[in-house]
């Protein structure tokens, strides 16, 4: 028995659908000695995956990345998915996907003929309610002590699960994190700024992971003609920002309200956030 999770859901282990409770993996499994592997987090609303095709273009992208190749093709990919997301019942739900590099003889190099280990389940997701998204959340600056490919979706989350824990022990819901005085993005999600109308995000490549919401928030902007700028963000233009944002498959978007312990600008959801939450969730009524 796993605490605190429907060990009856269904899940799928390499070929087979099985409870989650009976679902088990070698100890000698990658993923579980080195954090060989790659993974994805679908956001699905009344059974309808959001952007499925570019999750599961990122992942293709991350195995890509780290040289794990999988027999899966897309479509695999998403019958799996759609399959347990059906399953899982008209709530909103998220789709978890981990692909490692499989079970092997403890050796850092890869090992030869040796199968990938993948892994999907679904699990109920409770959105943003109406209190959150009026009161924002908190969050506090943090040096970015994580890797170099940020941009490759790994489930070696070491410095991400430091840097929340730091948010939680700081009695904060993120940290925004800074790399040599620049923003990177939260511990899973990826941040926002407003300054004077324009919103600004840093800029793609290997220093964050460039979530699906990055694109979707683009296209959004555009279409709510909010300018936008990619480019580096200094520390200060984050303290002295006219609005903070995070947005992440299960945060969607949301306004950060609170930062080092003072109000972002006036201290409430400022009017780009309206207008992009509004875009948002008029994305998740159309699916
Ligand atoms: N995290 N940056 C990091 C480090 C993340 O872990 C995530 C998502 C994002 C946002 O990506 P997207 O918009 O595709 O969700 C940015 C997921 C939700 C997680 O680890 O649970």
């Amino acid at each position: 028995m796993i605490p605190n999770v429907d060990n009856d859901s269904l899940v799928y282990l390499n070929g087979e659908y099985l409870r989650l409770g009976d679902a088990k993996v070698s100890v000698l499994d990658r993923g579980f000695i080195f954090g060989d592997g790659v993974y994805e987090v679908v956001p699905a609303y009344g059974g309808k995956p959001l952007r499925m095709d570019a999750h599961l273009a990122r992942l293709e992208r991350s195995m890509a990345a780290i040289g794990i190749r999988c027999g899966l093709r897309r479509a695999d990919w998403e019958n799996r998915v759609l399959e347990l997301i059906a399953r899982a019942g008209p709530a909103d739900c998220m789709a978890y996907i981990q692909v490692t590099r499989g079970v092997a003889k403890r050796d850092h190099g890869f090992p030869e003929g040796v199968e990938p280990t993948v892994f999907c389940m679904v699990s109920p997701f409770k959105r943003p309610d109406a209190a959150l998204r009026e009161r924002g959340l908190s969050a506090i600056g943090a040096p970015d002590q994580r890797w170099l490919r940020c941009d490759i979706k790994s489930v070696s989350l070491l410095g991400n699960v430091l840097a929340r824990q730091a948010a939680v022990e700081a009695g904060v819901d993120d940290v925004i994190q800074f790399r040599d005085g620049y923003l990177s993005e939260g511990s899973a999600a990826n941040i926002w700024v407003v300054k004077g109308g324009t919103l600004l995000a840093p800029p793609r490549g290997n220093l964050i992971l460039e979530g699906i919401r990055y694109g979707l928030m683009e296209e959004l902007a555009q279409q709510c003609g909010i300018p936008f700028q990619m480019r580096p963000i200094t520390e200060a233009e984050v303290a002295s920002a006219d609005e903070l944002m995070l947005t992440s498959a299960t945060k969607e978007v949301l306004p950060i309200t609170r930062y080092d312990g003072r109000p972002v600008a006036h201290g409430g959801p400022g009017p780009v956030y309206a207008r992009l939450r509004a875009a948002y969730d008029a994305v998740i009524a159309a699916l």
